[in-house]
């Protein structure tokens, strides 16, 4: 630090530049300072001077109004004589409170000071919006596993008491039970499948491991799969691949899984009578996939959510078709490891196309 810069000169900048708010007032609840940060959330003009203000006038806010009126009634009493604290008895103590204004969350910290006579309290201001949004998005995550693996669970356990209870002396009836035991074990071990792959993916223990991928035979082996099941259903599967398609740098596996998830998305939302074509060519010097189908689409409403964890458009019926809302979750972070982006576009009841890039190798 220069040795001449002065000690006031330094305090007014670290104030300036804090990212959170600090408001120091009197004991009259008037504003003696606020700093530039805690101004954008305040209801006053850029013009007006914000000193000398009473804080309920740029603030409206009920429960800090109130928190601050009682902090310094307790003050005001204390200042009287009559009432002057004993010498075990402090001031008005430190507050700490939680407050929503602006549209975000606070957390208010309060702190009394008293010198020589003079009251001031400092509050100081801290967004906590991110992590009150991250932590909601913890509670639903653990709410939505628990109910998605309570379904199948439930299933289980009466299909297997049903069985238990005498319902195996009967073959037919013991067959039909046990497959559908059969099938939600299998669906609970498929969402514990998918959960612990994002997971890995999201805390970048699963490294996208790079080597050169042949995409042309990536994409159309997937296809080749999907074509009985394709068929069952009375819909039209194809594929349009370049020839000359270069070979791309990818994790094959990983790739094959974001290519299943959108053909099995393709055909699972599809009705009969309709087309599911796999696309993939060279645009603008970087690879395109697409997997169009002729489906029932995605409401524009619905568009933005798609790709968070366990959204689905209609759950009753997506549930129905044995998906957990975790495919294009998956399928994101592997192409975003990729350094790709996965778009989507879609009409309802005309279309979807799901396209991903990918970069030569
Ligand atoms: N091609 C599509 N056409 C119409 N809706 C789609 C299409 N692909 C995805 N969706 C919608 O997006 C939701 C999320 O898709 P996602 O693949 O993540 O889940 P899912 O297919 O329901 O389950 P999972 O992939 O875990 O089996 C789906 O439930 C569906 O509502
Ligand atoms: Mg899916």
């Amino acid at each position: 630090m220069p040795v001449k810069m002065g000690r006031s000169f330094v305090l007014g900048a670290v104030a300036r530049e804090l990212r959170s708010g600090v408001l120091v007032l009197d004991s009259n609840a008037r504003v003696l300072y606020a700093n530039p940060y805690i101004l954008r959330y305040l209801t006053f003009k850029p013009d007006e001077r914000v000193e000398g203000r009473e804080l309920s006038s740029i603030i409206s806010n009920p429960i800090l109004l109130k928190t601050v009126g009682s902090v310094l009634a307790l003050e005001g009493d204390i200042s009287n004589e009559a009432v002057k604290p004993g010498p075990e008895e402090t001031g008005p103590v430190e507050i700490e409170i939680e407050i929503e204004e602006a549209g975000r969350s606070f957390n208010v910290r309060g702190v009394p000071i008293n010198e020589n006579e003079d009251f001031t309290l400092l509050l100081f201001l801290s967004d906590i919006t991110e992590e009150k949004r991250l932590e909601s998005i913890k509670r639903d995550f653990v709410a939505n596993v628990s109910h998605e693996l309570r379904t199948p669970l439930a299933a289980i356990k009466g299909y297997s008491e049903t069985l238990l209870d005498g319902g195996v002396d009967d073959e037919k009836t013991s067959r039909e039970f046990l497959r559908v035991i059969d099938r939600h074990a299998t669906r609970m071990s498929r969402l514990i499948d998918d959960l612990l792959t994002l997971s890995r993916l999201e805390s970048q223990q699963m490294s996208i491991i790079t080597t050169p991928v042949d995409l042309r035979e990536l994409l159309s082996s997937t296809e080749k799969s999907f074509v009985k099941h394709a068929g069952d259903k009375g819909i039209e599967l194809s594929a349009e691949i370049e020839d000359d398609l270069p070979v791309v740098s990818g994790d094959r596996d990983r790739l094959e899984q974001v290519v299943v998830n959108l053909l099995d998305n393709a055909i699972k939302y599809t009705p009969e009578g309709g087309s599911v074509r796999l696309r993939a060519g060279v645009e603008n010097s970087t690879i395109k996939v697409e997997v169009v189908d002729t489906g029932i689409g995605i409401p524009e409403a619905d568009m933005p959510r798609i790709f968070e964890r366990f959204y689905r458009v209609d759950k009753a019926r997506s549930r129905d078709l044995g998906g957990t809302g975790l495919g294009l979750a998956i399928a994101k972070h592997i192409v975003q490891g990729h350094n790709g982006t996965l778009n989507v576009k879609s009409s309802p009841g005309v279309g979807t196309t799901f396209s991903f890039t990918l970069k030569a190798f």
